[in-house]
C-alpha cells in the first residue's frame, strides 16, 4: 500500500519561507510515506535541486504545449526545472478560473504524454451534495477528465468535497468511507484498476488525519492550510505514520 501526504501551498510563501519549510520538513525521512509539496512555479527549480526527501510538484500546467500564449507555463518548462508532476483540476481552478472537465482532460493527457505524475482533484459542491448528486458528479468528473488516459501508474486521485475546503469542517468519516468505496468501484468498473492511489482533501488537520488512517483505506491526504506551518505539517505526518 502506498502512503502519500501532499501539501498544497496554493498562492502562498516567499522564497525565504519556502526554504525554511523545506529545511524543516525534509528532515522527515521514512520510506513508507511519500511527502509531496505542490509549490508556486518560481520555486520549483530551487527546491527540486536543493532538497531531498520531498517531491516537488506544481499546482497547474498549461493546456497548450507552447507558442504565443502570454503568461502560460508549459509542460516542457516544468520538466526542464525538475518538477515530478502537478495537481490538476483543483476546485479553485475549476470554480475561480472556470476550468472545465475538457480542459482538465487536456492537461491530464499532456502530463501522461510527458511521463509526469498527475494528482487529479474531484469533488462536489454543497448544492450538488444537498441535491443528492454527489455520486453522479464524481462519476462524470472521473470519466470526463480521464478520457483517453491509460497509464494509471502516473495517477493519484484526490477527493476534495468543495464545501470542505478551507472551512475547518472536514467530511464526516462515515461519508468518506462511503465516497471511497464508490470511487474505488468506478475505477474497477470503468478502467479495471484495483489499486488507484486515493487521497482525501478538505480541512484535514492533525486530528482528522488519524481518522483517515484508522477508519478508511485511503492512501493519504491533500492538505492546504494546516500544512503551511511546517511544524504543524510535521505533526500531521507523525499522526499518519
Ligand atoms: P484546506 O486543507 O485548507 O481545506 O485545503 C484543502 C485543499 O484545497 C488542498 O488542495
Amino acid at each position: 500500500m502506498k502512503y502519500v501526504l501532499v501539501s498544497n501551498w496554493k498562492a502562498n510563501f516567499t522564497l525565504d519561507e519556502a526554504c525554511k519549510w523545506f529545511e524543516l520538513v525534509s528532515n522527515f525521512n521514512n520510506p513508507g510515506l511519500r511527502i509531496i509539496a505542490s509549490v508556486p512555479y518560481p520555486y520549483i527549480q530551487f527546491l527540486a535541486q536543493n532538497y531531498r526527501n520531498i517531491d516537488v510538484f506544481s499546482q497547474n500546467v498549461s493546456h497548450v504545449l507552447g507558442g504565443a500564449y502570454t503568461g502560460e507555463v508549459t509542460i516542457s518548462m516544468l520538466k526542464s526545472v525538475g518538477f515530478k508532476g502537478s495537481i490538476i483540476g483543483h476546485s479553485e481552478r475549476r470554480h475561480i478560473f472556470n476550468e472545465s472537465d475538457d480542459v482538465i482532460n487536456k492537461k491530464v493527457l499532456i502530463l501522461e504524454n510527458n511521463s509526469s505524475e498527475i494528482i487529479l482533484c474531484i469533488g462536489e459542491t454543497l448544492i450538488e451534495r444537498n441535491e443528492g448528486r454527489t455520486k453522479d458528479v464524481l462519476y462524470n468528473q472521473i470519466v470526463n477528465c480521464l478520457r483517453g488516459f491509460v497509464n494509471f501508474n502516473l495517477l493519484t486521485v484526490a477527493y476534495e468535497p468543495v464545501w470542505a475546503i478551507g472551512t475547518g469542517v472536514p467530511i464526516k468519516i462515515e461519508d468518506l468511507v462511503d465516497a471511497e468505496r464508490f470511487i474505488r468501484k468506478i475505477f474497477k468498473q470503468e478502467f479495471n484498476v484495483d489499486d488507484i492511489v486515493l487521497l482525501y482533501g478538505g480541512s484535514v488537520d492533525k486530528e482528522f488525519i488519524k481518522l483517515i488512517k484508522n477508519e478508511t483505506t485511503m492512501n493519504g491526504a491533500l492538505i492546504g492550510s494546516a500544512s503551511w506551518d511546517p511544524q504543524n505539517f510535521l505533526k500531521i505526518i507523525h499522526n499518519f505514520v
